[in-house]
């Protein structure tokens, strides 16, 4: 008999040894996990547990861009930039027009403050960027390609020389190829021609002998024409004895209803970079989530289970060896400022952890995503009816012989009257779900799990799983992706049963995200 049990705060057992490799092993060295004994001890970890200590364990670097002003201005930005990570990317104060706004007037006062809290921190800095065909100073006369050509390196050697010491990497060149992977026709590649990537990594070479010289670009991590492009162009610069040591993928991601990330295409993407011999670095991840219908926390779920995938997938691929985001908080990201509202960050608006940040600490610790065993609503009926409802009928909690309590529903007149939870929030496009229930009706009637969604495609319902009864405890579940239109009014799940005079009993009601091998990269 399958017999009622507990669903919140369920310990998964899969997690529960410790240490089981050689990067749990270091964990528990370093202290980040406690690990009292080699079994049953669980790693752990904290909101306050650094990015920086779990991929120091991990191999991995983490960094994150920073802006001037937040950390002036803002102590809990200030204080989560100094905690975290390895190493700050200057999101504006090294590009050209930011430093260089009047010709000869180099204003450097903003890196200087940055480089100020990096060395405060131990932290490096990654240099972006020196060659962008955006930023380029309104002075500059790109119709003359001498005079570009001048301004342009003079600005790479003054650039380079003046953070000698503290860049260790530069991303010398950003963004030079198009969608369909040919070059970008940019001011500066019809300009100067194909041949100044080249001349620019020699420059920065011959300038900064011991940066780490790396090509940059975005919509480049998954698999399509402009991956193929950069390995073309990766091939062409290694060919011609370029200097460059890395690329740069800079990872914006946006989830949207229509397809989800190819995430096998993106790990052979990644290791197809990796053979040539180049380093990887996942250089600016932000994801974008607005666009997914659903409610803002299942937002936030597929958000972290697109973080996890991605640290993952770095921590798997040898040649990758940074992840960096593209910001610390939702309140300063760029996509607010240039694309509209999201939320695309690790930290919220006033700086609290949100589900991505666990991810990453999953990913970093090699555990499996901690969202996949979360239960996303309080469906444990046998202490209550919590945030359940019943749709007619008589409901009560009964203890079972066993201790655990189960809910009874009699005097039912229609097959509607069950349990039912409203699930609005916490379920959204992009994910897959498991909805289980465990029910028990009288042998041979039916039983039914059920969502009503209200949403702009209109109001429906949509069959979870049917079922004829055993007579005996059974398991009603179903796993599936959600069909939903933006906005979403309200979704409610409801467990049916025959449409009158059986008692209905059940004995828990469980959602969770399914991570299917497919949705989850698990290969540990
Ligand atoms: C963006 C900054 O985040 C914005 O604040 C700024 O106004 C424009 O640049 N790819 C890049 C980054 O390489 O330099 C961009 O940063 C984001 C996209």
């Amino acid at each position: 008999m399958l017999r009622p049990r507990r669903w919140v705060g369920d310990s998964d057992p899969g997690v529960s040894m410790c240490p089981t490799s050689r990067r749990l092993a270091v964990l528990c060295a370093v202290g980040v996990l406690s690990c009292a004994s080699t079994r049953g001890a669980t790693p752990s970890s904290s909101a306050d547990t650094p990015l920086r200590d779990l991929g120091d364990a991990a191999g991995l670097r983490i960094g994150a861009a920073v802006a001037w002003e937040p950390l002036q201005k803002d102590p809990t930005y200030a204080a989560l930039v100094g905690r975290h990570f390895h190493v700050l990317t200057p999101e504006h104060d090294l590009k050209w027009a930011p430093i260089e706004h009047e010709q000869g007037r180099r204003d450097t006062r903003n890196i200087e403050d940055i480089a100020a809290v990096a060395a405060r921190h131990g932290q490096d800095l990654r240099g972006h960027t020196l060659v962008w065909d955006l930023e380029v100073p309104g002075w500059v006369d790109t119709t003359d390609p001498q005079a570009l050509d001048r301004a342009l390196m003079a600005h790479l050697r003054a650039t380079v020389r003046e953070n000698l010491d503290r860049v260790t990497v530069w991303d010398v060149v950003n963004e030079s190829l198009a969608a369909d992977g040919s070059r970008k026709a940019s001011v500066l590649h019809t300009q100067l021609g194909p041949g100044h990537l080249g001349a620019a990594f020699q420059v920065a070479r011959a300038e900064a002998p011991d940066a780490r010289l790396f090509y940059n670009d975005y919509a480049v991590l998954w698999p399509g024409p402009k991956a193929d492009g950069l390995v073309r162009l990766v091939d062409t610069l290694l060919a011609a004895g370029v200097p460059i040591d890395g690329v740069g993928l800079q990872s914006h991601l946006h989830l949207v209803s229509e397809g989800r990330l190819d995430w096998p295409g993106i790990r052979q993407n990644l290791r197809r970079l990796g053979q040539r011999g180049l380093e990887l670095h996942l250089s600016e991840v932000d994801v974008r989530v607005a666009d997914l219908a659903g409610g803002q926390s299942g937002r936030l779920m597929a958000q972290a289970q697109a973080v996890y995938a991605l640290v993952d997938a770095c921590r798997d691929e040898p040649a990758c060896t940074t992840v960096s985001f593209w910001g610390v908080t939702d309140r300063y990201s760029w996509v607010d400022r240039t694309i509209g509202p999201d939320d695309p960050l690790l930290w919220d608006e006033a700086g609290q952890p949100k589900p991505a940040f666990f991810a990453v600490q999953d990913a970093l610790m090699g555990q499996p995503w901690r969202g996949c065993r979360q239960s996303l609503v309080d469906g444990d009926v046998g202490r209550g009816l919590g945030s359940v409802t019943v749709g007619g009928g008589r409901a009560r909690v009964e203890a079972g012989a066993d201790g655990d309590g189960r809910l009874v529903l009699d005097q039912r007149t229609e097959s509607w009257h069950g349990p039912r939870l409203d699930v609005s929030e916490v379920v959204s496009e992009g994910l897959d779900y498991r909805f289980s229930a465990e029910v028990r009706v009288r042998k041979g009637r039916p039983l039914r799990s059920t969502l009503r969604i209200e949403d702009a495609a209109g109001t429906r319902f949509v069959s979870l799983a049917e079922a004829t009864s055993t007579g005996s405890w059974q398991d009603l579940s179903a796993t599936t992706a959600l069909d939903l239109q933006a906005p979403v009014n309200r979704i409610e799940w409801y467990v049916e049963g025959p449409p009158a005079g059986s008692r209905l009993e059940v004995a828990s009601l469980d959602l969770r995200v399914a991570c299917s091998p497919a949705s989850v990269p698990h290969k540990r």
